[in-house]
């Protein structure tokens, strides 16, 4: 059963700062696993105008004294917490391999998911929870943020409409330097810890939502600078089903602005670069991303002759904070997911072709 309900009091601790609806109680929503990205999420659930946060489930000390300070029950299992609580939506943001179990778990209970990205950590597995939620036709959204970016819509909007005429390349950079305390957990120097899995998928899921399906993947990768067993940096090719053609760049031991997180200004923890990241050309205009800018002829067409450059007003918003607002309207069955699970696995997917490719110094076709 799906549930569409009344809601109860909400248990949110701090008041929205708007309401799209001032008579509807907020939708209230558990996280699981309440880590580095869970923390994110129940700092917006806090002043969010739809949704509140009713439970958190996480077995560490640290989460059960974070729900005492909120004033929300903290459970370490999280079915213990899904049978007792009476909840609109869950957003599950533990470890990877622990996502789709977990997610099937909320999906049998009728309860809408937020599933932290990577939908899962393989592909059996990310099919196995997109079925069941199909299944029992229980919403299943993936946590691919940067899709409720104002930026990213409006250049969906923008190609869509056929500014750029027909998309002919994309190129990315996913450049930028992790401090080395951030490799002092061991499961980020083993395989799936790395800049493919943690933040080019990312990137793969944008041009996947700009330019539509990834049809196949060449990659090589390096971890000449960090010497660990997964890689510090990848350069990946890209051929779209559309026959554009796609380039990336990550590594994370560069010192560089070039990436989404650091030119977007998505979050404050990081410093906000005036740069682009992603440029994307077709055989009409040219269009840099996060600036928007827009290069076209105005007259003749040809190298020889002056493009112009049109700028736009730098977009802002909070894409966690649009994300939640979808995620109670894709909970109520009044809008369909801007990231389904589908969706996710097809960015897995390709994500994971980056490592195939890799190691066989081949390219992987990806299934229609
Ligand atoms: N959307 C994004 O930009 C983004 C950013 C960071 C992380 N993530 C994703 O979020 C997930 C979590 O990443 P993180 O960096 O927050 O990790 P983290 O290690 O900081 O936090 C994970 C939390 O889950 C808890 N946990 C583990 N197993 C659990 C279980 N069975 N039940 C309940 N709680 C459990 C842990 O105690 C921990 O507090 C990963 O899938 C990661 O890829 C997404």
């Amino acid at each position: 059963m799906f549930h569409q309900m009344a809601f109860p009091t909400p248990v949110s601790v701090h008041e929205s700062e708007s309401s799209v609806n001032p008579l509807s109680p907020k939708m209230p929503v558990a996280v699981i696993g309440a880590g580095a990205i869970g923390r994110m999420h129940i700092e917006r659930l806090l002043r969010h105008a739809d949704v509140s946060l009713a439970a958190v489930a996480d077995p560490t000390d640290a989460a059960r004294a974070l729900a005492a300070e909120l004033g929300v029950p903290c459970f370490a299992d999280p079915r213990e917490m899904l049978d007792q609580v009476r909840l609109g939506g869950v957003i599950v943001a533990t470890p990877n391999s622990t996502h789709a179990d977990i997610g099937i778990a909320c999906i049998e209970r009728g309860l809408p998911v937020l599933m932290e990205k990577p939908v899962a950590d393989t592909v059996a597995d990310a099919q196995r929870l997109c079925d069941r939620a199909a299944a029992a036709g229980v919403p299943l959204m993936v946590g691919h943020q940067r899709r409720h970016n104002p930026i990213l819509r409006r250049a969906r909007a923008l190609i869509a409409d056929g500014l750029l005429g027909r998309p002919v390349s994309a190129n990315v950079m996913a450049t930028w330097l992790k401090p080395d305390s951030y490799y002092q957990l061991a499961w980020r120097r083993q395989a799936g810890g790395g800049p493919v899995l943690i933040n080019l998928i990312h990137d793969i899921d944008v041009l996947r939502f700009l330019l539509g399906e990834i049809e196949s993947v060449q990659a090589v990768t390096s971890n000449a600078v960090r010497g660990f067993e997964v890689e510090d940096s990848a350069a990946v090719l890209l051929r779209f089903a559309s026959g554009a053609l796609g380039t990336l760049v990550v590594s994370d031991a560069a010192v560089a602005p070039w990436n989404w997180d650091l030119a977007a200004g998505e979050a404050a923890h990081y410093v906000q670069q005036a740069v682009d990241s992603h440029f994307i050309a077709g055989t009409e205009a040219s269009l840099t991303l996060p600036r928007l800018n827009v290069w076209r002829y105005r007259g003749a067409r040809g190298w020889h002759e002056p493009l112009t450059q049109e700028r736009s007003a730098v977009h802002a918003g909070d894409p966690y904070i649009e994300q939640l607002r979808h995620f109670r309207a894709v909970a109520e069955g009044r809008e369909t997911p801007l990231c389904s699970g589908l969706d996710g696995l097809r960015t897995l997917q390709a994500t994971l072709a980056v490592h195939e490719a890799a190691r066989s110094q081949r390219p992987v076709n990806l299934a229609a």
